[in-house]
């Protein structure tokens, strides 16, 4: 058997958007993935994956289950089998029986211990070095911003890392980075007299360094060398942090440097991320559009931000969507964000992002500035400039709106252009309508994926008091604690699987933490597993705000209260009718009668 912490373990390390997306192209729409469903025929995708909840559901066959159900579903595997298959994909090793703990099969996490450790390290060495803390005060860092990004810092000195390493000289230290070993074999640390930005990625783990030179001096910033645990143009500095802030906003703030992202949030714009010292890259973008439809791309005002914003865009063109924008915010030359949102406040920084030029209109206006359209040769040479970028557009809504602009700027028709470019198929070429063009290569999300079904009028009846409640806990476990367990009543498989979580809570397991797939599998094979997965399902579309949730958590308790003060005033009425009753229950009945009437007046329940 597969110990139940191993399967907790494997699920909070996968990401169930990037399983299903192995096997099916998945759409982002609104907060949740989708797909035409793999399990029954459809044209319309209702498959929808959430990532916050790690939950697969299906609404138009009713399918639904966590990532590894899926992999059962999908691949007809085992549930043993398709655990094995999950933990390869991340690199675990299934324990034997009776081994309770998770082994890696690679060697990252000695790596990880390592740069936590460092990381540790360095934020002590922060509060003891006044030199570098009057240097964060001097660029206009709150104790609180330090704290919130970590921030560290390397005295200067050749070997400091001794005091945090035992063993200085194990090869851990190398390979994750953090010191470097010369020729004649002496061992040295990388980072010295530099405040360091942790790195994380994208579930908070500590993958590498940037460290800052405290005013002058070469380079500026050191970063980690690529490790095991780091592919730089993968990695978006502040991607954890500004996770949640990025979903609040509606957008995600690209900007080119850690300070960049530390002075934002100081100002309170906690969306923003940082590439870190490379171009933005194709894989930076499609995670990115994972968690949201709008990106702002803020470079500095010079000439060298004008460049990266172009490799941006050229970087972005594969990932594109048409219901995403992507926009480029150019600030005044004299500017990077830090010192514009330092001078103009955040409010200005809000509306310049809000302002900033679409893709679309920056691709022209670039094309346009490089080329006279004043004569034919002008014109030519920005159709053809235009071509590998057009091309490279996958979303076809868009790629039809630059083909139109790039059209009218070369003033050509835009049968010319696709002509030119050989995008008109042979059958539309004579001249049938509705044909498509080919794909342009690199086309990845083909599939016919339409907006997800609507939420039709065939709603379930709503859930009773249990019901919200069992849900209200399935999304926030932790609030199981919450609930006295002697007042959910047990007569409905709600109730009992509720009453399950509570007892799971109240023995002291872990909570789940991999979301609604995560307690699905808790539960596997007890007699709480259909009742949860279904209402599992009927969970994975919606969202709740936690002040929300609050509420309708407290009403739901409330609920409880009083059902069960009607359940008890009606048992004694009974009695009393039947039996009549001694005069404790009188009292009893009078309290309950006054508490009903007066609700929260006390009775004791
Ligand atoms: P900038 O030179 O624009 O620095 O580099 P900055 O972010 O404005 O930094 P401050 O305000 O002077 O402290 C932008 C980014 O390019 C990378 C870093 O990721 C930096 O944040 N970079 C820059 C390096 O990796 N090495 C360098 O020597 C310089
Ligand atoms: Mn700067």
């Amino acid at each position: 058997m597969i110990p139940q912490s191993f399967v907790q373990e494997l699920l909070s390390r996968v990401d169930i958007v990037d399983v299903i997306e192995r096997y099916l192209p998945l759409k982002k729409s609104g907060a949740n993935y989708f797909a035409c469903c793999p399990f029954h025929g459809e044209k319309s995708a209702s498959f929808s994956v959430s990532p916050t909840k790690q939950f697969y559901h299906c609404f138009g066959c009713g399918v639904h289950g966590s990532a590894i159900g899926f992999l059962m579903e999908y691949s007809g595997l085992g549930f043993v089998e398709a655990v094995k298959e999950l933990a390869a994909q991340v690199g675990l090793q299934v324990p034997d029986d009776g081994h309770h703990t998770a082994i890696p099969a690679n060697d990252s996490e000695p790596l990880r211990e390592a740069m936590a450790t460092a990381a540790r390290f360095y934020r002590e060495q922060l509060k003891h070095a006044p030199n570098a803390i009057d240097y964060l005060k001097r660029r206009g860092l709150s104790g609180e911003i330090a704290a919130r990004f970590g921030l560290g810092y390397a005295r200067d000195e050749w070997q400091g890392l001794q005091r945090a390493f035992p063993d200085y000289q194990a090869k851990t230290l190398a390979d994750a980075g953090l010191v470097i070993d010369n020729d004649q074999g002496r061992r040295y640390d990388r980072f010295r007299d530099r405040i360091m930005f942790p790195i994380h990625d994208r579930r908070g783990r500590i993958i590498a360094f940037g460290g800052r030179i405290l005013d002058q001096g070469e380079p500026k910033y050191l970063n980690s060398p690529e490790t095991p645990l780091f592919e730089k143009g993968r990695e978006l500095y502040g991607l954890f942090l500004a996770q949640k802030a990025i979903r609040e906003a509606g957008f995600a703030v690209v900007v080119e440097g850690y300070m960049d992202v530390v002075a934002l949030a100081q100002y309170g714009i906690e969306n923003a991320v940082a590439t870190l010292g490379t171009a933005t890259t194709p894989q930076h973008v499609q995670s990115l559009l994972r968690q949201t439809d709008r990106i702002v791309f803020c470079f500095d005002g010079d000439a060298a931000g004008r460049r990266a914003a172009w490799r941006a865009l050229e970087n972005s063109l594969e990932t594109l969507r048409d219901d995403a924008t992507l926009a480029f915010l150019f600030l005044s030359a004299e500017h990077d964000p830090d010192s514009f949102v330092r001078a103009e406040g955040a409010e200005a920084f809000r509306k310049a992002a809000a302002g900033a030029t679409p893709l679309a209109r920056f691709l022209l206006q670039e094309l346009s500035a490089r080329n006279d359209l004043d004569t034919a040769e002008g014109r030519a040479a920005l159709v053809h400039e235009a071509r590998p970028l057009v091309t490279r557009v996958a979303a076809p809504l868009l790629r039809l709106q630059l083909l139109k602009s790039v059209a009218e700027a070369g003033e050509l028709t835009q049968a010319e252009v696709e002509d030119a470019y050989g995008l008109r198929s042979a059958a539309r070429a004579a001249g049938r309508p509705g044909a498509a063009a080919p794909p342009a290569a690199g086309f990845r999300r083909t599939a016919a994926t339409t907006p997800p079904m609507q939420r039709g009028p065939m709603r379930r009846k709503p859930p009773s008091a249990i019901g919200a409640l069992l849900r209200l806990v399935m999304q926030h476990p932790a609030w199981a604690a919450r609930l006295p367990v002697d007042l959910v009543p047990a007569d409905s498989a709600e109730g009992r699987a509720l009453i399950a979580i509570i007892d799971m809570l109240s023995l002291g397991e872990p909570i789940p933490a991999g979301g609604l797939g995560a307690l699905i599998e808790r539960f596997r094979d007890t007699p709480h597993a259909d009742t949860l997965s279904r209402v599992a399902g009927d969970l994975v579309d919606e969202e709740f705000d936690d002040a929300v949730i609050e509420t309708l958590f407290d009403d739901a308790l409330r609920k409880l209260h009083t059902d069960a003060i009607a359940a008890e005033i009606a048992d004694l009425m009974r009695r009393d009718r039947e039996t009549g009753l001694n005069a404790a229950d009188r009292h009893r009945l009078a309290e309950l009668l006054h508490e009903k009437r007066n609700p929260g007046s006390a009775a004791k329940l």
